[in-house]
């Protein structure tokens, strides 16, 4: 399959492009599309053998649910047993925006959606792309990110077609993403909210909104999660670069110290390694592949540049990678969430 890919402009959207897209989305196809958080890899979230497609596409495991995008909040009515006071409170203040709830799902929406669960993920995104091609498509796209199962998510067209070319008709390329990581996860099917994927939105913000929330994910709250992971996506690999990745955590000094130590090791052994530093700290690499990251007084910048780092070290000839830490607070949760997974909860303390 040709894949083509289509430059947009968010602010001046091309009505016969939208039009185009939808028209596949309609037909069942598939339609990779740019969201504020993430580029996401779209078909019909009601039709089961599109739902399928995407599994195929990705080679994602067929247990690990989808998020179903809506443009508009009626919409959700649809799809669902019930709307909750609560996903009404958290739609008013979050909706367009990088939260995703889970709700009971209604009839309509079917298993091929859902990886089999009763209960379904849903977000409106703010991106006017997004919003227009889920019109255009019937209303209702299921969409993971565009990568293939287990890559770092997208955040540029171009990472999108490193992963699907050949498997999907057509890329929307809507420029560079504005947050860098997904949507925050709320399940709101129990008694207390909790939180299976910390994002932009933090617990902060969604403890203002609802009072009590709770947090589950063992990446960010320590605990273990026994028996069926609740988010079925968190028990897999995730955003993996190529190269080992292990998180040096410690003081400034101590990190950097050790960091310049173990290069100049590997160095001497023939290996190259990498480093995902920061503004702060880049000076003072002095061997291996050095990225900074951003600087740590602006964390938006560090969430947007994180997995097109992790993309960027596969092209490099490098065999390990050393990053520094991030805060365990606010989006640093989020950004830390993710690079923990990357490195496959391998950790150095120093
Ligand atoms: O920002 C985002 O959320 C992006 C953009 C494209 O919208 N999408 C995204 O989708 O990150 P994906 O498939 O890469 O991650 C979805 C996560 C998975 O970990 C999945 O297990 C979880 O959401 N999930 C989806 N539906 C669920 C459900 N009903 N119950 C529990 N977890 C669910
Ligand atoms: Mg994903």
């Amino acid at each position: 399959m040709k894949t083509i890919i289509k430059k947009l402009d968010e602010k001046v959207i091309d009505k016969s492009v939208i039009e185009e897209a939808g028209a596949i989305i309609r037909a069942g196809g598939l339609v990779a599309f740019p969201t504020e958080t993430v580029y996401g890899l779209g078909a019909d979230a009601l039709q089961p053998k599109a739902s399928e497609k995407i599994y195929a596409a990705k080679g994602r495991p067929s247990d690990n649910p989808l998020i179903v995008h809506i443009a508009d909040f009626k919409d959700l009515n649809k799809i669902v047993r019930e709307v909750p006071g609560r996903a009404r409170i958290l739609a008013e203040r979050f909706w367009p925006g990088p939260l995703t709830m889970i709700l009971n799902k209604s009839e309509r929406v079917p298993l091929e959606t859902t990886g089999g669960l009763e209960t379904v993920g849903i977000r409106m995104p703010n991106n006017n792309i997004a919003l227009e091609l889920i019109r255009a498509g019937g209303g209702y796209i299921a969409a993971p990110s565009a990568n293939t199962s287990g890559k770092p998510s997208p955040t540029i067209a171009s990472h999108v077609e490193e992963d699907l070319n050949g498997k999907i008709p057509l890329i929307l390329d809507g420029g560079p993403v504005g947050i860098g990581i997904e949507s925050t996860i709320v399940d709101l099917t129990l008694d207390a909210p909790q939180i299976l994927r910390p994002g932009y939105v933090t617990p902060q913000m969604l403890e203002e909104a609802l009072g009590e929330v709770v947090i589950i994910d063992p990446a960010i709250s320590g605990q273990e999660v026994k028996g069926r992971p609740k988010a079925p996506g968190m028990k897999y690999k995730h955003y993996a670069p190529k190269a080992d990745l292990i998180i040096v955590q410690g003081t400034r000094e101590a990190v950097t110290d050790r960091i310049n130590r173990l290069c100049m090791d590997n160095k001497e052994q023939g290996i190259t390694a990498g480093v995902i530093c920061t503004k702060e700290t880049e000076q003072r690499y002095k061997h291996g592949v050095i990225k900074s990251i951003g600087s740590r007084e602006d964390e938006e910048t560090i969430a947007r540049h994180l997995f097109g780092i992790l993309r960027e070290f596969d092209k490099e000839e490098v065999s390990v990678i050393y990053t520094e830490s991030f805060e365990s607070e606010g989006l640093g949760q989020a950004v830390m969430n993710r690079l923990v997974k990357a490195a496959g909860h391998h950790f150095l303390e120093v």
